[in-house]
């Protein structure tokens, strides 16, 4: 499902971003752009961004800890 239609961010583009390291918002926008245009999807980005941070803290303690 995509969460910003502006830059073309999907919710996977998001989960595999936290995989790969980023642990807040800003880091998002850096490396996706994800909310740097209208900023309509910033809060549900942000709820993105948690829900794939709880999942990695699950499945990978130690690399959710890591930022
Ligand atoms: S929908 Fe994400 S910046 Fe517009």
């Amino acid at each position: 499902m995509y969460v910003c239609i502006c830059n073309n961010v999907t919710e996977r583009d998001i989960e595999d971003a936290v995989r790969s390291g980023a642990r807040s918002l800003e880091c998002l926008e850096r490396r996706l752009a994800v909310s740097t245009c209208c900023g309509q999807c910033r809060c549900f980005a942000d709820d993105v961004l948690r829900e794939a941070l709880g999942s990695l803290e699950r499945e990978e303690p130690t690399l959710a800890l890591a930022s």
